[in-house]
Formats: structure tokens, sequence, C-alpha cells
């Protein structure tokens, strides 16, 4: 058996689906360049029939990733799976993921369908995809809830049909480690045609055992390829997260003998991009992305390090990309110094307008703050108002007064579409104000579900505050994110980014519904 152990990253797919955390075609294309830096092997691009969106946004990617294969999610009909084929033509490599149900409680409240029809519903969609594309994966959804031989009959059938992988998920995370690798280590004995497919892992997180589950998989399963996403993002409680399944396996080589292609130098860069274009922040004791995660406090477990590094280090900060903020830029640096250190950071602004444009907020930001971090850049080019062109609502000037025993006070001007708009209000506290003010004219009745600010750059007063607002209407959850050296004006960023997003119209369909 191969000792390559394949990452396929599902971010832009499985963790989209986490509610408010779907992207643009932009956003997920600057992600897809950072996981191509990461190496992962297979990038799941999105889910090419789900909505015009994720078509364009899937076509975009296949377009331009060059060293990882990209792969459309589609269900098992011929519908989606033609457009996903159609989406990734100009891909250098690539393939298609169908899916179906499988177990008993999904095939008859879900689907309504009787096991037969699956069974032939999954083997024609495998068939059907395979005469268009030559890498084919199958996953039966709700696989590990489901009865083990039918899910023999199916399997077998779609290796025969073609399938080259075959993926089985705990779509609702229900496993536990021994009985999820023993799961799949009785389907490969099973079934007679199993050396035929590659075997994948798909764990959620609900019980917390995704990574767990994942490893047990390759470990006792004999699974080769696992599937993650960057800081766990996704439904619920999230999905297998990439940098722990991977770190896991690189520090224990010894008891996993397996090989990961991955250049773990480029999984926090990776972890800040999803985290700042999401607006998912992550926990600081998160394990390897964590801010916490190599900082010791107590006095004698830093005595020990400073004494022997691996008296309490099991892997070195800067093996995944933990490197002390770095003064990147300044307020005298040019448009080329700023051009540099964006193609140094893989980030690629599509015109030299969009560039310009960047270039101006730069220079705006360094005349209020000093130092300028990559973090602070990264947050820039994020922001959407770079591209505002294509936003709605633009925020154009905000001032607010607070003073103690005064009730505050804020005035926010802000473009609605090509229209200048300046409205005022009081509120609680500034921010309060400022956005009671910006929703007393937009009067969206959306339902504010999260406020939070984060310091973009940490140890400092003087770093960017980064505002993440998520806001529910009629069933859609957005978030926003802004940033700025003033949490005000970051916060009235991050509400109109969000009104933006329940503006736009592009509804994905829910893979799983
Ligand atoms: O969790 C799941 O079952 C999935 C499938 C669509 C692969 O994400
Ligand atoms: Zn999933």
């Amino acid at each position: 058996m191969s000792d390559k152990l394949i990452i396929f990253d599902t971010t832009l797919r499985d963790g989209e689906q986490s509610p408010g955390a779907s992207m643009t075609r932009d956003e997920k294309l600057r992600i897809a360049r950072q996981l191509e830096r990461l190496k992962v092997d297979v990038i799941e691009a999105g889910f090419a029939a789900s909505s015009n969106g994720d078509f364009a946004a899937v076509k975009a990617i296949a377009d331009v990733i060059k060293d990882s294969t990209v792969c459309s999610l589609a269900r098992a009909n011929d519908r989606d799976i033609a457009r996903a084929a159609e989406a990734l033509k100009g891909a250098a490599r690539s393939r298609i993921h169908t899916f179906i149900a499988t177990s008993e409680l999904h095939m008859e409240k879900k689907l309504r369908m009787t096991p037969d029809q699956v069974f032939e519903q999954a083997r024609l969609a495998v068939r059907f995809a395979r005469n268009l594309c030559a890498d084919i994966e199958f996953s039966p959804e709700d696989g590990y809830r489901s009865d083990p031989d039918f899910l023999c009959r199916v399997l077998e059938a779609c290796i025969d049909e073609g399938a080259t992988t075959l993926n089985i998920p705990d779509t609702v995370g229900y496993a536990v480690p021994e009985l999820y690798g023993e799961f799949i280590r009785s389907l490969r004995e099973r079934i007679p045609n199993s050396d035929k497919a590659v075997w994948s892992v798909h764990c959620h997180n609900d019980l917390g055992m995704a990574v767990a589950n994942s490893l047990a998989g390759v470990k006792i399963g004999g699974a080769r390829q696992v599937e993650c996403t960057i800081n766990g993002l996704g439904e619920r409680a999230g999905n297998c997260s990439l940098e722990e399944v991977v770190m896991a396996l690189r520090t224990r080589r010894d008891y996993f003998g397996l090989q990961v292609g991955i250049d773990t130098t480029q999984i926090v860069p990776a972890s800040r991009m999803v985290s700042q274009t999401t607006g998912f922040v992550v926990q600081p004791n998160k394990a390897v992305v964590g801010a916490n995660a190599f900082a010791h406090a107590s006095g004698i477990h830093q005595d020990g390090v400073l004494k022997a590094r691996d008296t309490y280090e099991i892997m070195r900060a800067e093996d995944v990309g933990w490197a002390a903020n770095k003064i990147v830029l300044g307020k005298l640096s040019g448009r080329n110094a700023f051009k540099q250190r964006l193609q140094e950071l893989g980030i690629q602004l599509e015109s030299e307008a969009e560039v310009n444009n960047a270039f101006a907020r730069f220079k705006d930001l360094a005349d209020r703050k000093s130092e300028i971090f990559d973090e602070d850049i990264i947050a820039l080019v994020g922001d959407e108002s770079v591209t505002s062109e294509q936003e709605h609502y633009r925020l154009l000037a905000l001032s607010q007064h607070s003073e103690t025993g005064e009730r505050p006070q804020a005035s926010v001007t802000f473009a609605v579409g090509e229209q200048e708009h300046c409205v005022e209000s009081q509120g609680n506290g500034p921010v309060d104000a400022s956005l009671k003010a910006i929703e007393s004219k937009v009067k969206s009745g959306a339902e504010l579900m999260l406020y939070s600010v984060n310091a973009i750059t940490s140890g400092s007063t003087e770093s960017q505050g980064e505002v993440t607002v998520r806001l529910q209407l009629g069933g859609r959850v957005v978030n926003g994110v802004g940033s700025d050296p003033d949490i005000v004006v970051a916060s009235a960023k991050a509400y109109l980014s969000a009104l933006n997003k329940l503006h736009s119209n592009a509804d994905r369909v829910a893979a799983q519904g």
C-alpha cells in the first residue's frame, strides 16, 4: 500500500457551508492560491451547480490553479455532474466528486427513495461522470450510519463504474475513532475490488473527534486520503482541521509512517487568510494556529524552553509559519514596494485599477498607523471596500462624539448605489450609535447575531481593530468584516459589508439539502 497520504482540502466547499462563511469569487480565488502554495493535493473549489456564483468561482479556480487537482462537488444527477465538468474544463487536473445519501434515515426521510433506487442512481452518476472526467470521487453521504451490507453493494458498483476515490463521510460527527477505523477497514476487506480505488475519510466535528476519527481511518482503516478544512471551518462544529491532522502526521511520523506533501510553513498564513476572509476568529488555544499555541506563560515552562526547546515544545513555531510580527512597509513605501509585497503574500489583484485603489488605502492607513504589518495588508485587500465598484453600500465618512455622562452620538455618511446619505443617531456607545444611524436609513430589519472585535496584530494598542458582524435575515446568515485603526469605523465597515452580502442575491443550494 502506498505511503503517500493525499490531502484534500474542502475549505471552499464544506467549509463555506458554515452559516455566514460564504465567500465571493475573488475571495475564493485568493484562498485557492494560498492552498496551492500550501501544496494541498486536491482543492474542492465549490459546488458548481449550486449557484451561478459558485460555478464562476469553481471555473476561475480551475483556470488558474496548476499544481493542485481542482474538484467540484455534484449531486448524483446528470445536470449537476455536467455543470461540474463544464466549470472544470480549464483545469490542469480536475476531479468530479459526486454523492448521494445511503443511510436508511436519509434515504427514507430526506430523499424519499428506496435503497434500490439509490443504488441505481449512484451507479449511473459515476458512469456518467466517468465519461466526462478520469478522476471521479464518490461519497455515500451519511456513510458511517449506513447499513454496511448495502454500503458494500453501492461502493463495489461505483468502483466497477470507474470511481477512483471512495470517500466515507461521517456526515453528522457521530463516529468514535476505533469504530470508524474498523468500519473503513471492514469495507475495504469485504469489497472484492476495493484495491482499485483510493479510500478517503471525511469527518465532522460534532463530538470534537473529527481529527482523531480521520487519523484512525488512516491508521486502522488504511485510508490514503483525508478531507479537511483550514481552521476546521465547516457546518455546525466544523470539519477535520487540516493543520491539526497534517501536524499530527508529521510530528508522529514514527507512528503513522506516511508522507504528506504539505508545505507546513504556509499553514499560519492560510489560517489567517481564512479567518480574516470569513470573519471566523481562531480561538487562542486552538492547536497549531491559535495565538497561544506556542506561548509559554508559566515560569517553569519558560525556563525549560529557554534551556532546551523540546522540554515543552513538540513542534517548532516557524515550521508552521509563525513569524514575529514583521514591519513590512511604512509611510514612505512606494507603489512598487507595495505591489511586490502583495506578490510575496500571494495576493493578486485583478487589475491595475484595483492595485491603485488598494495602494491609496494603504497610504491612507500608513498616515494613521506608523508600522504596517503583513496582517494589515491582508486585511486591507480583504476589505470589500477595495473593490468598491461592486458594493451597494459604501462608507464615506464617520464622526462620533462620546463623553462621560453624555449619550454618544454618531453621524455616518455612506453611499447606497450612486446616492450619498448622511444619517445621525444616538446609542448606548459610539458603535451602537453608528450602526443605528446606518440602520435608520437602510431599514434592513436584520437581526444582529454576533459582534466581535479583535486586534489584527497582537501586543499593541496601535493595532488595527478587525470587527466581525453577523446578521440574520429571513433564514440567511451573513458575516461582514471590517478593519480600521478606529474600531468605530471598523464596525461601520463590517456592518455595511454584511448588508452588502444580504443585498447580493447569490444564494447557494445546500450541498446536503
Ligand atoms: O459531510 C458530508 O457528507 C459531505 C458530503 C457531501 C461529502 O460533505
Ligand atoms: Zn461534510
